[in-house]
């Protein structure tokens, strides 16, 4: 038997990038990629969060700051955690932002574009680029079940979402034709509890812990598009078929 299988320490380690990991589902996530034996490299803006989730594994959690509205800063970034780690299996865009604003204030809308929309097709293309070179590899978004119609709540929010969808579908599309695999999944949550979840009259609010477990699973099970919790996926269903004359009442 090959050294590596008799000695845990120089197993082979899964290497997985969380964008936006500071909080909330990339946080949890990040915790149980760590305790799964991966070595994982984080990122966000808020760097003391950053130390404090290193700190659970200092042996396995490495990051990085930045803000992905900084696209090149950003890559530049990326890619120095892909040093740190010494390669990457796995990336996940969790990094999101989104405000209620019924009232359409321009300065409330410009954030989420240029995170959702902007930042995420950054580091989409410069993930799917990079594992295209390598020739494998699986790129995974936390999108939105809000991606599924527009909001008259928060519009760019749901719009930013519905584009996530809708690009992660382009980017199936193209690894399909490669004489290679690269996995793509699109994670639409319902309703988690953390700060993003805003808003009167939340329901089916699932623990953060709950959600990340889910994602995991669906990210692992190499699926391309997962609900979470699953029973959003009939509300999915639902939501697309129904006639716009009822769903502006609602
Ligand atoms: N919670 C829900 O109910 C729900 C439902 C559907 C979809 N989602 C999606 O799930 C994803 C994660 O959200 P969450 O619920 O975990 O909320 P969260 O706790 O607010 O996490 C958002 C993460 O995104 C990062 N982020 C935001 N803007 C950023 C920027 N400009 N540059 C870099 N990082 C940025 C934040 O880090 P910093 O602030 O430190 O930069 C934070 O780590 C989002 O895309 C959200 O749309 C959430």
């Amino acid at each position: 038997m090959p050294p590596q299988k008799k000695n845990n320490t120089l197993k082979y380690m899964r290497k997985v990038i969380i964008v936006g990991a500071t909080s909330g589902i990339g946080k949890e996530l990040a915790l149980l990629y760590a305790r799964k034996n991966s070595k994982v490299g984080i990122t966000g803006r808020r760097e003391q969060l950053l130390k404090e989730c290193c700190n659970y594994y200092p042996e396995q959690i490495c990051y990085q700051v930045c803000d992905v509205t900084d696209t090149q800063d950003t890559v530049r970034k990326l890619e120095t955690l892909v040093r740190q780690l010494g390669g990457m299996d796995l990336l996940i865009i969790c990094a999101g932002t989104g405000e209620l604003n019924p009232q359409l204030d321009y300065a409330l809308e410009e954030p989420t574009l240029l995170t959702n929309i902007i930042g995420f097709t950054n580091v989409a293309d410069w993930a799917f680029c990079y594992f295209e070179q390598q020739q494998k590899g699986h790129l995974a978004v936390i999108s939105s079940v809000g991606g599924m119609r527009g909001s008259g709540a928060a519009p760019a929010y749901n719009a930013s979402k519905a584009y996530q969808i809708n690009y992660m579908e382009g980017l199936r599309q193209k690894a399909a034709k490669l004489p290679f695999t690269i996995y793509t999944t699109d994670i639409r949550p319902g309703f988690v509890d953390t700060a993003m979840a805003k808003g009167e009259g939340l329901f089916w609010v699932i623990p953060v812990a709950k959600a990340a477990k889910q994602i995991e699973k669906a990210i692992s099970r190499k699926k391309e598009i997962a609900f979470v919790s699953k029973r959003w996926k009939y509300v999915a269903k639902v939501l697309r078929l129904l006639p716009s004359f009822i769903y502006y009442r609602m």
